[in-house]
């Protein structure tokens, strides 16, 4: 017997068609898996006021149900059937990044089912900037849940073939509109503690967000051992990660060390240096954050495609908006 799952959808990714999107909007609408692109990575979609739709979203992935999703709206009148409690510096924020790759952790709804939150009191929310999300989710009528369209500790996908790989025949339909532009999952910014916390770094750094909320804290990237106590479960360190072991490189000595000891190894670099890198494939990023995440988990993906077992990465720079690309390296290379 031959499935059909999935179907595939291919859509103009700027002036997508409201008659293509309509099967998707439907399978949403009656509690089926629908990945689609938002502007950051694929997302895994289903109607998030519906508790059996989001069950098929965690069995999919094979994600903990301790890790909430993130409930992707189109509208700013639809936070009102998702958010409990909406601050004046949710406003603003919303004003300043939506819609964008911001989401806010706020308190929740009491419709909102407790799958979605992982049985947390908030709710992450944000508004993608994707032609194809709004259109989607405004076609079917429901806020959309979505985590990334990948199995539960894989890197996220930038394109709808990396969801096809990842996921198979789990998901219903996948929108393809070609690939994600930002190429980093979003910065999750949480509006319920005492100050401002970013949880998740992402391209809107928390230099940006201090324009708006000049109280912002950013605590940096989990460590191994503050994992419980940490108020984001996923943000649980081994995440995003290639199925080659991923090193990221300071110093010349570590990499020649490293490059005499690897049997295939790839060289991953933000310019070239020439006669440094090991035999294999070399992949220059170049020196600007918004290229390099854009294209950072297709390398890593094509990477392991290629069967490489080590992916040696020349150490970014530093600061701004380089940090969420830091933070996504330093949970590859758990
Ligand atoms: O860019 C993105 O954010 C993509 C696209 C599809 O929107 N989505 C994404 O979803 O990356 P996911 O599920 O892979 O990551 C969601 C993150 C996790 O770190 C999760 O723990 C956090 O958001 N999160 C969700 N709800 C939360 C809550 N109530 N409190 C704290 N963190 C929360
Ligand atoms: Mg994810």
């Amino acid at each position: 017997m031959s499935r059909q799952k999935p179907q595939i959808i291919g859509v103009d990714a700027d002036q997508p068609s409201a008659e293509a999107l309509e099967p998707a909007a439907q399978a949403l609408r009656s509690g089926r898996l629908v990945a689609f692109p938002t502007e950051t990575v694929y997302g895994l979609g289903a109607n998030a006021l519906d508790e059996a739709a989001v069950g098929r979203i965690f069995a999919a992935k094979a994600r903990p149900a301790t890790n909430p999703l993130i409930v992707h709206i189109a509208d700013l009148a639809e936070v009102d059937e998702i958010v409990a409690d909406w601050p004046a510096l949710a406003t603003k924020l919303a004003d300043a990044f939506w819609p964008g790759p911001l989401t806010l952790v706020l308190p929740r709804r009491a419709g909102v089912p407790a799958s979605v939150t992982a049985s947390l009191d908030t709710v992450a929310v944000r508004m993608p900037a994707h032609p194809v999300a709004l259109e989607l989710i405004r076609q079917a009528g429901v806020p959309v849940a979505a985590p990334s369209a990948n199995r539960y500790t894989e890197v996220s996908p930038t394109r709808a073939e990396h969801v096809l790989d990842s996921l198979g025949e789990a998901v219903d339909i996948i929108v393809d509109a070609g690939p994600t532009k930002v190429g980093v999952e979003s910065t999750v910014l949480s509006l319920v503690g005492e100050r401002p916390e970013i949880l998740r770094a992402g391209m809107v750094t928390c230099e940006d967000i201090a324009k708006v909320a000049p109280r912002v804290v950013y605590a940096g990237p989990i460590q191994p051992d503050e994992q419980a106590s940490r108020p984001s479960p996923g943000l649980a360190r081994k995440h995003y990660a290639p199925r080659a072991d991923l090193r990221v490189i300071d110093d010349i000595d570590t990499l020649l060390a490293l490059v005499g000891a690897a049997e295939s190894a790839a060289w991953v670099v933000v310019e070239l240096f020439e006669g440094t890198g090991p035999r294999g494939p070399v992949v220059v990023m170049g020196d600007d954050p918004d290229a390099y995440a854009e294209k950072l988990y297709d390398v890593l993906r094509d990477l392991d495609k290629r069967g490489v077992d080590t992916i040696l990465v020349e150490q970014p720079p530093q600061g701004g908006r380089w940090r969420a690309i830091h933070d996504r390296l330093s949970r590859a290379a758990t």
